[in-house]
């Protein structure tokens, strides 16, 4: 047997191994006993080394005009476009979904690059008149320095790019703590990086958990940013441990999207964007379809019909390319689940499919469990309120589409909804009313695009989006100049 690969740090452009010189496993969710390699256990000695190198590029990479640092990332998302198939295969070898959506967790990184190299000719700020004679007024953005970024495990190459590409065209340099569960794909993101050019300290990479990295990494002095996105209650405790010292936070949490399917819908295609919202990605988006509220008049055609699609979903290993859903992520999110459909089961919610954890021949190697529905859901339920991060779904009927905006907007989050009508007006009232960062017509609550603002409301967030130009607004710090050509003394709202 040839021994696990072991994969480094990347720290001030040398791959290295943690001071604490040990390692800890990457395993396969489909297969527990497939090893992909060994990543670093590293530490704040690590992050030490890194921050102190992000800090010692910063100046020069600031100074870098942005179209060439524009070039640098044009030419990583060139070779990631040509590793695509490679990244996604082993993607859904750490992560577990399956291969059309590690294709489009690649896709989404790509496009993220192209995107903001493209930004570097770009970055437009504003020049206005001034009150006084003879004065010019101009806007430019500014880097604001080091930046900690620390990912989740659902979305392994997309989301590092989400906050790594705006960072750096910004001028900013970083230091990226990937999730434990899926540090390969963000390596092959930094070492694409690495390939395309980045000077030496602008991009750097520690790998290790939150406690031992995380942690560290946003409490350091030198870090002036943080961008953090995970659970909620991980959010708050970053926003309490960060506010003192006024560092710029970026908080992508958790959420509870609501589905609303009205009864003029085209049933068929809301039951298609229901079986992806809910158990695409196995439920792990943020951006997941975790409620479905159906209008009363359709509601059993559209159960008989989600309940019977959701029976005949095929779940395995996601590079089987005729399984439809792979595995969840870990043990400890399968228990999540467990504990979820056991509290569903005691609030009287209606179990209509699913409800276990898949066993029997190679489930056992994975940790596997069948796509899920509650019937007949109250708006109150924790089943209804709370995120469950996994391949279950609650549907609720309602009267109405006031009803049906009322209970979409009755959770503590806000990211994601959607509305299946073929009613203008309904659309119109739906794209207004509700509460969210995002709201889709007739298409599920995922699928956002890298050139949209991405982030939520409420608990979801802390006012911040990514992606888009929305995410130079967080990545930099607009600095208004006033040049005065007139050779004397002008006052402003005195003169
Ligand atoms: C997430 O769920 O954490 O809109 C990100 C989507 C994807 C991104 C999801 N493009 O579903």
């Amino acid at each position: 047997m040839t021994p696990p690969r072991i994969y480094k740090n990347y720290i001030d452009g040398e791959w290295v191994e943690s001071a604490s010189g040990q390692a800890f496993e990457n395993v396969n969710p489909a297969h527990r006993g497939e090893l992909l390699g060994l990543f670093q256990k590293s530490d704040s000695r690590d992050v030490e080394n890194a921050v102190a190198a992000a800090k010692q590029a910063y100046p020069s990479w600031r100074l870098m005009p942005a179209p060439k640092r524009g070039e640098i990332l044009y030419r990583a998302a060139r070779l990631l476009l040509e590793r695509k198939e490679t990244f996604a295969e082993q993607m859904t070898r750490e992560m577990g979904k399956i291969l059309d959506e590690t294709r489009g967790d690649v896709q989404e990184a790509i496009d993220m690059t192209f995107y903001m190299a493209g930004e570097g000719r770009r970055q437009f700020g504003q020049t206005t008149p001034s009150e006084l004679q003879s004065k010019f007024c101009l806007t430019v953005r500014s880097p604001i320095g080091i930046c900690g970024l620390i990912t989740p495990w659902n979305f392994p190459m997309a989301i590092p790019s989400w906050k790594i590409m705006p960072a750096l065209i910004c001028g900013n340099t970083v230091v990226i703590k990937p999730a434990t569960d899926t540090p390969l794909s963000a390596y092959n993101l930094v070492e694409v990086l690495e390939e395309a050019g980045i000077p030496r300290g602008v991009v750097n990479y520690v790998a290790g958990s939150g406690g031992s990295v995380g942690t560290p990494l946003m409490n350091h002095r030198d870090v002036r940013v943080v961008s953090f996105t995970g659970s909620t209650a991980v959010g708050r405790e970053v926003s309490q441990s960060v506010v003192a010292s006024f560092k710029h936070v970026c908080l992508e949490m958790g959420g509870k999207n609501v589905m609303i399917v009205m009864d003029d819908a085209n049933l068929d295609l809301a039951v298609d964007g229901a079986l992806w919202g809910s158990f695409g990605t196995t439920g792990q988006r943020c951006t997941a379809t975790s409620r479905i509220v159906v209008h009363k008049k359709v509601y059993h055609d559209f159960i008989g019909k989600f309940v019977d699609r959701a029976r005949a979903l095929r779940v395995g290993d996601g590079l089987d390319p005729s399984v439809q859903m792979g595995p969840l992520i870990n043990e400890g999110q399968l228990r999540t689940v467990e504990e979820y459909v056991v509290i569903g089961k005691q609030e009287a919610a209606h179990l209509l499919s699913g409800g276990g954890r898949l066993t029997g021949g190679a489930y056992d190697e994975g940790f596997f469990y069948a796509p899920t529905i509650f019937g007949d859901c109250a708006p109150t339920m924790r089943i209804v309120q709370e995120e469950i991060f996994g391949p279950v779904v609650a549907v609720i009927p309602a009267d109405s589409l006031d009803q049906a905006i009322e209970i979409g907007n009755s959770v503590v989050y806000g990211l994601s909804s959607s509305i299946y009508t073929r009613n203008v007006n309904h659309a119109f009232r739906a794209m207004r009313d509700m509460e969210t960062g995002i709201v889709y017509v007739n298409a599920p609550t995922i699928g956002a695009e890298t050139h949209l603002p991405f982030g939520g409301t409420k608990q979801t967030g802390n006012g911040h989006r990514e992606a888009s130009t929305a995410a130079l607004d967080f990545y930099s710090e607009w600095k208004s100049i006033y040049v005065d050509f007139s050779d004397k003394l002008q006052r402003a709202q005195i003169d």
